[in-house]
């Protein structure tokens, strides 16, 4: 996908200056890192999907366990989109209030509610479509869409999206990763400070340094 990008990106700015670039395809935190050093764009103008399916179809479980409507349920998964994304349980909420004061085992194993499921099956559901029918398309197609429109349409709305997170969460390198994100017409405009427990941010310095390994030794970008 690397030299896929190699030959696609170049041509996008050249033929468009002024773009923002919203990138789907995976590993999307790498590509987006990718797609950023070879389209020379500001970090604002080139966005990863990253989380933003994550996310969603967090919110849809918390929905069904609660029997309350997607909307009203509130919860955030950052980090590295897929498999080693992190649910960030102290935010999970209805109307402001907070599941986890409720239930302070939520997402651990001694969790009588066992809310580490709802994580688990968020991270496992692309592969069980997978396994259905060989592809995933309708779940992405309607996320891309809910970015597109927060940005065609100047929003400003809170994404889980993929973003340059140097210098956040004690992060040293160079790598993409979902942070909630206010998008608009000029693309990322700014970047929420959420205050994550040391375990998550852990969690997030750990992806970090995953993708840092496998990015450092791409070469030509
Ligand atoms: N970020 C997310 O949440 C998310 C969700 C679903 C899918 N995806 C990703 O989106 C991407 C596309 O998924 P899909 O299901 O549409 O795959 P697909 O196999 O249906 O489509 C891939 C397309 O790429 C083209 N292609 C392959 N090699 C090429 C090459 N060398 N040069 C030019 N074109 C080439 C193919 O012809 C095909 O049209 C994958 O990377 C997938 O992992 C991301």
């Amino acid at each position: 996908n690397v030299n896929v990008f190699k030959f696609i990106i170049p041509q996008i700015v050249k033929h468009s200056p002024n773009c923002i670039i919203l990138v789907v395809s995976n590993p999307v935190d790498i590509l987006t890192y990718v797609t950023w050093k070879l389209s020379g764009l500001p970090k604002h103008r080139v966005i990863g999907s990253g989380c933003n399916l994550d996310s969603a179809r967090f919110r849809y479980l918390m929905a069904e366990k609660l029997g309350i409507h997607p909307a009203s349920c509130h919860g955030w998964v950052l980090g590295e989109h897929g498999d080693s994304s992190v649910p960030v349980w102290s935010g999970v909420n209805v109307a402001g209030v907070s599941l986890q004061e409720l239930n302070p085992g939520m997402g651990t194993d001694q969790d009588p509610e066992n809310w580490k499921k709802v994580h688990k099956q968020v991270v496992e559901s692309a592969y069980e479509v997978i396994k259905l029918k060989g592809y995933t398309n309708w779940a992405i197609g309607l996320s891309v869409a809910d970015l597109l429109e927060t940005i065609l349409k100047n929003l400003s709305r809170v994404h889980p999206v993929s973003t340059m997170v140097k210098g956040m969460y004690g992060i040293e390198n160079e790598v993409f990763l979902s942070l909630p994100c206010v998008l608009g017409y000029a693309g990322l405009t700014s970047v929420i400070n959420q205050k994550l427990k040391d375990s998550e941010v852990n969690q997030l310095q750990n992806s970090a340094t995953t993708l840092w390994t496998v990015q450092k030794d791409l070469k030509d970008l």
